[in-house]
């Protein structure tokens, strides 16, 4: 069966690109990473898809007379690479409407938080200044404002008392490694269904879901 082509787009250090070219590794995984697409010349993440013999090109922002035109390069060369999903990945650039409404529900974003909660920047800061017990990571589909959109996979992980935002935010990370896979493969199955603002995943098996272990003790 041919595999999703994915387009991974990315601004900075590329370790969620990296789970993803880890996972496509495997010829069992329904996906591969045709394309990455930075904004960024230089950014960590083109070394990774060099030393992983992945086809990636810088397209910087700075060198197009509006958002709309760099929109339009990026949307280009995805179609002409065939892409089937666009995998925003540290991707630093919100997208014009009509570039969003082009790969409406074809195109994933990661965020470090268990949105609606946290959104923006300094998600780590703001669950540990809230004083959540719990944090974790949201895969969803991309619509025009920021971090919002049907929401496909979340992790979950605890925030401890001595938590700094570099510690949780290694700890999310780690659970983000984890998500983005599992949401690629369960899209490119097939099994994310789009129903209103919300999606449903075929064949799920809830009950075997993971359970977050709450610190026990006295
Ligand atoms: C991740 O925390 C992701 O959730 C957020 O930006 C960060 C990118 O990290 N959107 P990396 O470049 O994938 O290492």
């Amino acid at each position: 069966m041919a595999r999703l082509k994915l387009g991974v787009l990315v601004s900075g250090r590329g370790s969620n690109l990296q789970a993803l070219i880890d996972a496509c590794r495997d010829p069992a995984f329904p996906a591969e990473v045709a394309l990455v697409v930075s904004n960024v010349a230089g950014a960590p993440a083109l070394e990774r898809a060099r030393a992983a013999g992945v086809p990636s090109e810088t397209i910087p922002h700075r060198g197009f007379p509006s958002r709309a035109a760099f929109d339009a390069a990026v949307d280009g060369r995805l179609r002409t690479a065939g892409v089937g999903l666009v995998c925003l990945a540290g991707f630093m650039r919100l997208f014009t409407p009509e570039f969003v409404a082009g790969w409406r529900d074809r195109m994933l974003n990661i965020h470090p938080s268990l949105l609606p909660a946290f959104p923006g920047l300094d998600p780590h800061g703001q669950a540990i200044a809230a004083g959540v017990r719990i944090s974790g990571c949201t895969v969803h589909l991309v619509r025009a404002a920021m971090d919002c959109g049907p929401i496909v996979v979340q992790a979950a992980v605890p925030v401890l008392p001595a938590d700094t935002p570099e510690s949780l935010g290694a700890r999310v990370l780690a659970a983000e490694h984890r998500a983005y896979p599992l949401a690629v493969r369960l899209f490119a199955e097939g099994r994310v269904r789009v129903a209103g603002e919300s999606v449903t995943i075929d064949g799920a098996d809830w009950d075997a879901a993971p359970t977050l272990l709450c610190p026990a003790g006295p």
